[in-house]
């Protein structure tokens, strides 16, 4: 197997970009752009950052690109390429992260291993957030998804990449570093994501997982079969019992000296290995896809190793049940009833809502260790994707504050979520005659009754549903977004766990 991605070395460095040394120097460009700050692009481009523009064949518009060599006015680089950043009032720190993606792929397309993304003046981004997102976005780039090819694939990679115009301040090197930590996160959850079902089982997963955790300085405990049915985690049990492969249960733990105090950030990601939807089978198509249901899982995964290595000081507990979902002579039968670790009962009516049973387990056992506030992340529904699309997360939770909170943080991250309603109504939806209550609403808000199924085993504790079963993997390539696993909800984690202080004492 090919490698998967690799870590740029990043560095920050304020002289004028045509003094740097590299093989690409990536501008973001505005819409009618005079590049008054980028002192002799337009002398060295021979006129061409700019005629290209009035000839129509590059408008500034978002991510649209264009190469130019550079030669004279005191340039040392021969390339560079104008990607577009729209508007300056509408150009975010997300706009910043996509264009630093876009211009470090483009080097790669090329085979340039050396790249130097210009932060503009003018923008209303914070240098230090620039920092970051620039790391981030050239560390995001070098992820390559097709590593089981052994031929004619020959990936090039970047090793140095320059975010140019700022520098000079520790904040400013600190902040670059949080980005790299934080896109190799991204890219560990998108590699482990892509990986196919066959290879990536539940133990192997475990194994994978513990493995990451441990190098970035977590503890880690794996609950085998035996550990799992001592616990009497019915809702997991039923849905491994129909595979060959034994489940698993990874639970890490980030317990920091001078924590904040009272909290425990609990994160729960749902590690389906690989989802047929059991007795109620899935459509052959686009089933290939289920190898990535457990994304939410990689994501809380990557986002603990992350956590560590940044030494945030808040305790925080990574919880992830691992099983396949496939059909079988054990496997569970619809109209099966089975009994919750917590002691609820469920009907199941259809084998194919097997999220919400491995994550009710999972949320359970996250508060009776002690979490005080719970996320959980899961590709739970085709219903949110009919609701939502496939760019952005649906967001469910409770109290007020604590989804504020995380939708602050899915907005620092650039994962686009959006708040879904979990009014009681719905939960008729999940009325079972003979139990407590049964594990599908049907079609009607069905991303709704999934989220109010998880609920249930949030006890009392601030809680929210993240639903990435769109935005987990992206089918269609953009500049920004190669097509496989994105590794959403990597950074909205560890956002959240950054902003501990703050939500900690809103409570
Ligand atoms: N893993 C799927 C959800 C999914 C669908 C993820 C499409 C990514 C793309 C989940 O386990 C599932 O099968 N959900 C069912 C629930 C239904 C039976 C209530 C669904 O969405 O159809
Ligand atoms: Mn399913
Ligand atoms: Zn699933």
């Amino acid at each position: 197997m090919q490698m998967t991605h690799q870590t740029p070395h990043v560095r920050l460095d304020s002289r004028a970009v045509g003094a740097l040394d590299t093989d690409l120097v990536v501008v973001p460009t505005f819409e009618h752009d005079g590049f008054a700050d980028v002192p002799g692009l337009a002398q060295a481009s021979g006129g061409e950052a700019v005629a290209a523009r009035d000839r129509g064949s590059f408008s500034g518009k978002p991510f649209e690109s264009l190469i130019i060599g550079t030669q004279g006015a005191g340039w040392r680089t021969s390339r560079v390429v104008l990607v577009g950043a729209g508007a300056v009032a509408a150009c975010t720190t997300d706009v910043l992260r996509r264009i630093a993606i876009t211009g470090a792929l483009t080097a790669r397309q090329h085979r340039l291993r050396r790249v130097a993304v210009l932060v503009r003046a003018g923008t209303s981004v914070a240098p230090a957030d620039a920092a970051q997102a620039v790391a981030e976005g050239v560390t995001i780039a070098n992820y390559d998804g097709a590593s089981f090819k052994t031929a004619d694939h020959d990936p090039v990679w970047l090793d140095e990449a320059t975010v140019a115009g700022l520098g000079g301040s520790d904040a400013l090197s600190a902040a670059a570093e949080r980005g790299v930590i934080l896109g190799e996160a991204t890219n560990q959850a998108r590699a482990l994501a892509n990986e196919p079902g066959n290879r990536l089982t539940p133990t192997v997963f475990a194994e994978r997982g513990a493995a990451l955790a441990s190098a970035a300085g977590l503890g880690v405990e794996i609950l085998d079969e035996k550990a799992i049915a001592d616990l009497r985690m019915g809702l997991l049990l039923s849905i491994a019992q129909g595979s060959q492969e034994p489940p698993r249960l990874l639970v890490l733990r980030h317990e920091p000296a001078g924590a904040v105090s009272n909290i425990t950030l609990g994160l729960i990601g749902k590690g389906i290995t690989f989802d047929t939807g059991g007795i109620s089978i899935k459509p052959a198509e686009n089933m290939d896809k289920m190898k990535d249901d457990m994304s939410g899982g990689a994501a809380v995964i990557a986002a603990m190793a992350a956590i560590a290595r940044l030494k945030l000081p808040v305790r925080c507990l990574g919880i992830v049940p691992m099983t396949e979902n496939m059909p079988g002579g054990r496997a569970i039968k619809p109209g099966d009833v089975v009994t919750s670790a917590e002691g609820k009962t469920v009907e199941i009516l259809n084998t194919d809502a097997e999220g919400r049973l491995v994550l009710g387990d999972a949320l359970w056992y996250a508060r009776k260790l002690g979490a005080t506030h719970l996320v959980d992340l899961a590709t739970l529904t085709g219903a949110v994707v009919v609701a939502l699309g496939k760019t952005t997360t649906g967001l469910f939770g409770r109290p007020q504050p604590w989804v504020d909170a995380v939708l602050e943080a899915t907005r620092r991250a650039g994962d686009r979520s959006w708040p879904m309603p979990i009014f009681d109504d719905y939960k008729e939806l999940l009325k079972s005659e003979i139990a407590d209550f049964s594990n599908t609403g049907g079609r009607p808000g069905g991303s709704i009754t999934g989220a109010l199924f998880i609920k249930e085993f949030a006890g009392d504790l601030p809680w929210v549903h993240l639903d990435i079963a769109g935005t987990a993997w992206a089918e269609e390539a953009k500049p920004y977004q190669p097509k496989g696993a994105t590794g959403v909800g990597v950074r909205t984690l560890v956002h959240l766990a950054m902003a501990a202080p703050a939500w900690s004492a809103a409570k």
